[in-house]
């Protein structure tokens, strides 16, 4: 048997296919555009998501007995408003994880609605880039697309729907909408009065593992596959993430380092901390975790390789950086602004430091740095609720990179557990469908069949000392810059 997961990412969409005991067998990926029509708005087409993705699994099946493909399911980005109108028409690009324009929703639901009674209803709060102010933002500023509003999904849910016409989104995917009763793993009818929406307009829920329907026989066709294969309703994509890197169980730890950074954990049971500093929420084997999620990590440095550097050698780039610990050059890594921790869609990137002897090397350091320096503060929340951790797994585009793994581990001063695979979301999303195809009985089995740990880049205790010294010297730069971001906003 095989099976497919589908990562529907920000700045493409990952296909991988997998074999029943967990050996990838192949894997494609297919980029689309992003836009950002205003300073810290960020956009995307469904049509170019499912466009892309009809044509990568063609790519991805080539060669492959298609006879053999038993089940699909996701790992998508997460947050996304995608709403389509009584005739299934996407009504307006989605408006993404990572877009900052509903600082007057968030405002109105933190303050207005309340924090605490926020956090009641949903076990979290709001910030920019969540589902619940996107349909205030809609209902205030585009009206009649509100008024035409049938449907509102996530992006993962757009696919889902294209392949089986069934309605559906998983409860960890879910819980970034703000409109998910966290703990009971439903609908709160409270929000969805707060943004005047119905229940009706919102898919039906599913574990990330359970089988939400079969592919339709014109896609079935088109793919020239079995009009029997199975899809699981999938999750987020730092969910599913975790599920590849066997973050599965109490209290473990999964670092992502794709377009967004985030730091994840596990736990066995529904917990919130009492500021909602972390999100807390459902996970993909039926239980819970706590996340956060900076909106730049990878992205700084392709931002900073591609249209600035202007260069694909990635890692030429980052062979000749040897003085680690010991730059002086600083990076803010807020490209689109920032959630975790600071939740501040007007906070922008700074390089900070430079003097007449600063080199390229120094820069691109600098970037590196910044994000590892970010990931900590996120880390520091975590530890500051209790939550020890020691080790973590860590994937995504960014954790192919050596040298950055190497800094993170030194800046966290924890053991980094290095993969097999760093395809995180793609490959959790194809285990996801094993389980819902009966091949494993439950999430953790497939984990602890499938998941393997080849290397562990452990933390020097001089290099973190320096370390150490230099993440203190960085967190005074960001509260100190906060008036100037609100200056040039
Ligand atoms: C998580 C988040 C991001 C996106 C990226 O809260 O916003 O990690 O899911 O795809």
């Amino acid at each position: 048997m095989l099976f497919i997961g589908i990562d529907l990412g920000t700045s493409s969409v990952k296909l991988l296919l997998m074999d029943e005991d967990g050996n990838v067998k192949n894997i494609v990926s297919r980029e689309y555009p992003l836009y950002f029509p205003h300073p810290g708005w960020s956009e995307q087409n469904p049509e170019d998501w499912y466009k892309e993705t009809m044509e990568g699994l063609k790519e991805l099946l080539e060669g492959f007995p298609k006879e053999e493909v038993a089940g699909i399911s996701f790992g998508g980005q997460m947050h996304g408003l995608v709403i389509l109108d009584e005739k299934d028409e996407v009504i307006r690009p989605a408006i993404l994880w990572n877009d900052g324009r509903t600082t007057e929703e968030c405002d109105y639901l933190n303050n207005t609605i309340g924090k605490e009674t926020l956090s009641k209803y949903t076990a979290n709060i709001s910030f920019t880039g969540f589902t619940a102010p996107k349909i205030l933002w809609v209902e205030n500023n585009e009206p009649d697309n509100f008024a035409r509003i049938k449907k509102i999904m996530l992006p993962k849910d757009y696919i889902a729907y294209k392949l089986t016409g069934v309605n559906c989104t998983d409860v960890s995917d879910a819980s970034g909408m703000l409109l998910l009763d966290v703990e009971n793993r439903k609908w709160s009818e409270e929000m969805c009065e707060i943004c005047h929406i119905t229940e009706d307009m919102l898919p039906r829920l599913y574990e990330s593992y359970e089988c939400v329907g079969t592919v339709l026989p014109d896609v079935a066709a088109e793919l020239g596959i079995s009009v029997n294969v199975k899809v699981a309703a999938g999750a987020g994509d730092n969910a599913a993430a975790a599920v590849a890197t066997g973050t599965v169980g109490d209290g473990r730890c999964n670092i992502s380092l794709g377009t967004s950074g985030t730091i994840f954990v596990s736990s066995a049971k529904f917990g919130v901390d009492k500021n909602n500093a972390l999100h807390a929420f459902c996970d993909a084997n039926g239980a819970y975790h706590l996340m956060g999620c900076m909106l730049s990590a990878a992205s700084c440095n392709k931002w900073w390789m591609d249209d600035i550097l202007r260069t694909k050698e990635y890692a030429k780039e980052q062979e000749s950086i040897t003085k680690l610990g010991e730059n002086h050059v600083y990076y803010l890594p807020y490209l689109m602004g920032e959630r975790s921790p600071h939740n501040n869609p007007n906070a922008r990137a700074t390089f900070i430091g430079m003097t007449m002897d600063t080199t390229r090397e120094d820069m691109t350091q600098a970037v590196l740095e910044g994000v590892a320096f970010a990931l900590r503060d996120s880390f520091e929340v975590a530890k500051s609720l209790g939550i020890p951790i020691t080790r973590t797994k860590i994937c995504g585009g960014g954790a192919k990179s050596p040298l950055w793994k190497k800094i993170i581990a030194n800046v966290l001063n924890i053991s980094v557990d290095v993969l097999e695979t760093e395809e995180g979301p793609s490959l959790g999303g194809a285990m996801l469908a094993a389980v819902a195809c009966g091949v494993y009985n439950n999430v953790e089995e497939a984990a602890a069949k499938i998941v393997k740990v080849v290397d562990t880049v452990e933390p020097d205790p001089e290099l973190a000392a320096k370390y150490e010294k230099r993440y203190q010297q960085f967190r005074q730069i960001y509260p100190a810059c906060i008036p100037v971001f609100e200056a040039i906003k």
